[in-house]
């Protein structure tokens, strides 16, 4: 077997650093018993560690050895959430990334540095992208089901930018969305942006109540409906054809806008068709390249209804013309290479095996998950308070969210949601067992 390249060993410790599989303060090996072990030159070994303190992970100290550093600003997203100890494994925001990554990216790049027309990247795009990237998304969506002229697709910088400028363009502060009374929790922050009255519907655990969703609209002025038809985000469920063609019903007769949200929908290998090819004209699909391929990468499409998308694109226009140059030089090469697919077809894998190794550890207890979603939503007894045990596990460096996360109305279920995606999944079993245990703890 050949060494690893440097670059290899490099990534292996970023990776168990930033997981915290490599807690702050652990001793890494010598450089001698480094080289010995990775079967590299000690040279090479040197190279390692000094890339790794060049990118402010570790640090040597003379005579006493190189120390994973304190990683502050790793400790989760938000840094209202720092931990009181070294984090141990993140279950609160969901990071999939496949272990040649970092080398597909290197590779990526060193393509993109030998073409002939660098200089392109360093030109401005226009709002929404160049029609030839548009139309590299608009192929890949086909496979999605969605068949979409490349003028009807926007390139976003994220999931996140393209609700936020579909809302802005297409609603008015003082309406009403109605969402589900679980959902993804960027949308309640939108909301709040914008000005917009969130109107909760019921939710059960194979999909909203749609007949709440009709007296919703029936009674009050509803602008738009926001769904996660496929792998919900918390709940995992993905509404069947008939539950699709309800919502179309029920948006075409109270003349409601739908967003759509698919940032998961890669998770089902065969999903019903989407909502937008059931109602092209009243529904804006939203969709990225997180949760498939990279969440540092922000990259994103709208796809919209012929008549909104120049109101849409203004608004894109006034936010920050859409997805980079250089993201965008990436993220359509992997489109069209067959890349995306590929680490599509690997994550639903790798989801369905942490979804295995959840249901073993959870076994008994109140779990809500589709078999390949990345999400687990955890029913809790009445005497286990959510942030009770949020806290006891924040204690243990695990993070984990809480159902007040993903509310959207006044009621805020026992629940915790358990992100499955971010930590090495060598760590789960032990990690879950944990959880388990620190809530199975508590007196009743
Ligand atoms: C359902 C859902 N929509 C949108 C987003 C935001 O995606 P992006 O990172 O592409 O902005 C997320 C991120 O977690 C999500 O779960």
């Amino acid at each position: 077997m050949r060494p690893p390249s440097y670059k290899a060993v490099v990534d292996e410790f970023a990776a168990a650093i930033r997981s915290g599989a490599l807690p702050a303060g652990s001793r890494l090996p010598t450089h001698r018993a480094l080289a010995r072990e990775r079967r590299i030159a000690l040279a090479t070994a040197t190279r390692v560690y000094a890339e790794l303190a060049a990118m402010g992970l570790v640090v040597g100290e003379t005579g006493r050895g190189t120390f994973v550093r304190e990683q502050s600003g790793f400790d989760g997203l938000e840094p209202s959430r720092a931990l009181p100890v070294p984090r141990t494994a993140d279950l609160s925001f969901n990071q999939p990334l496949a272990p040649g990554q970092a080398g597909l990216l290197r590779q990526a790049l060193r393509a993109l540095a030998a073409t002939g027309d660098a200089e392109a990247l360093l030109h401005q795009h226009p709002p929404g992208g160049r029609r030839r990237d548009r139309a590299v998304v608009a192929t890949y969506l086909l496979d999605r089901g969605i068949d979409a002229a490349p003028r009807d697709v926007l390139l976003t910088g994220g999931t996140q930018q393209a609700l936020d400028v579909v809302l802005r363009a297409l609603t008015r502060p003082g309406d009403v969305l109605a969402v589900d009374a679980l959902s993804y929790p960027g949308i309640r922050l939108l909301a709040s942006a914008h000005g917009l009255d969130l109107a909760p519907v019921p939710v059960t655990p194979t999909g909203p109540d749609l007949d709440a969703l009709d007296r919703l609209c029936r009674d009050r002025p509803v602008r738009a409906v926001y769904t996660m038809p496929t792998v919900h985000n918390p709940l995992g469920w993905v509404l069947d054809r008939e539950q699709r063609d309800r919502l179309v019903a029920v948006a075409r007769s109270r003349d409601c806008l739908i967003v759509e949200d698919g940032t998961y929908a890669f998770l089902d290998a065969s999903p019903p068709p989407p909502v937008q090819a059931l109602a092209p004209e009243r529904t804006c699909y939203v969709a990225g390249l997180s949760k498939n391929v990279a969440s540092g990468l922000q990259f994103g499409f709208a796809v919209l209804p012929a008549p909104h998308v120049e109101r849409v694109t203004r608004s894109l226009r006034a936010a920050a013309w859409g997805a980079p140059g250089l993201v965008t030089a990436l993220a359509t090469g992997w489109l069209s290479d067959g890349t995306v697919t590929r680490l599509e077809c690997d994550r639903r894998e790798d989801a369905a095996v942490r979804q295995g190794i959840a249901r073993a550890a959870l076994d008994g207890m109140d779990v809500t998950a589709h078999p390949s979603a990345y999400t687990v939503w955890l029913g809790l007894e009445p005497h286990q308070r959510p942030d009770h045990v949020a806290a006891v596990l924040a204690g243990a460096g695990i993070l984990v969210s809480t159902a007040d996360a993903f509310a959207t109305g006044p009621h805020r279920p026992q629940a915790l949601r358990l992100a499955l995606a971010t930590p090495p999944v060598g760590q789960l079993p032990e990690v879950l067992r944990h959880v388990r245990a620190a809530i199975e703890a508590i007196p009743p």
